[in-house]
């Protein structure tokens, strides 16, 4: 099969498996624009939060009303910016009471499907590193290049911590968001529209014991290896 000279490529993988910072270190090393579709899962939910929506009205929303929660996504070059009421919105995405509804949010299918065509316009014309959930499986599936990363969980729960806090967290800690991170992940592969799960095709990297060098490397010759770069 002839394969796009501008390729997509799509990394899915359970939380905290580290898709997001990869996918930027492959997509620097490509010059290619990347979508963190978490992001967007997480913008929604912050406008939810925000606006002061009540969760049981959550699962009745229509595509009209996510429309009016004015989330908006702008896609130049390599950079994709999500504002919300036109603010910028950066690390308002991570904070912990998003993260701990946003599960919830991206198990509603009117959310999946208002989001579908926002990260197809993003991926539009190819030269793409997409990381997700389902990013080889629903939003593009087919991708040139699909890789599904996974590490143990207590490595995802201690690189998860290292990241929020910049520093080395003890073993309770590392319990604690190991509890967390399980309970987002059995969300995200029980629920019905677009679950987790690893696409057809997908190279699996276990980086439990990699160097985050050796990943990105890695990948980068799977991507020569299928495309035209
Ligand atoms: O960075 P982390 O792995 O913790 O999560 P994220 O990539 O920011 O995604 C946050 C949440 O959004 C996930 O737990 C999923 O519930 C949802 N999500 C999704 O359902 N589909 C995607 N393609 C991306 C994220």
């Amino acid at each position: 099969m002839a394969r796009s000279r501008r390729p997509v490529i799509t990394l899915d993988g359970p939380a905290g498996s580290g898709k997001t910072t990869t996918a930027q270190a492959v997509a620097k090393r490509l010059g290619f624009r990347h979508l963190d579709s978490g992001a967007l899962y997480r913008a929604l939910t912050f406008a939810l939060l925000k606006e002061g929506v009540p969760e049981q009205e959550w699962r009745a929303l229509e595509a009209e009303q996510l429309t009016a929660l004015n989330v908006e996504v702008e896609a130049e070059g390599d950079v994709v910016n999500i504002y919300h009421d036109g603010v910028l919105l950066t690390s308002d995405l991570r904070s912990p009471e998003v993260t701990s509804s946003v599960s919830a949010v991206a198990g509603l299918p009117a959310v999946r499907d208002w989001l579908l065509d926002v990260q197809r316009s993003v991926g539009a014309h190819g030269n793409l590193v997409a990381d997700g959930r389902d990013m080889g499986t629903v939003v593009f599936p087919d991708a040139d290049v699909k890789i599904f990363l996974v590490a143990s969980l207590e490595e995802r729960a201690r690189r998860r911590l290292l990241q929020d806090h910049g520093r080395e967290p003890d073993v309770a800690e590392i319990q604690e968001e190991a509890r967390r991170i399980d309970q987002r992940d059995q969300a995200d592969r029980s629920r019905s529209h677009s679950p987790l799960r690893r696409p057809e095709h997908a190279l699996e990297v276990d980086t439990t014991g990699l160097p985050f060098d050796d990943q990105v490397s890695l990948i980068l010759r799977r991507v020569k290896d299928l495309t035209p770069l």
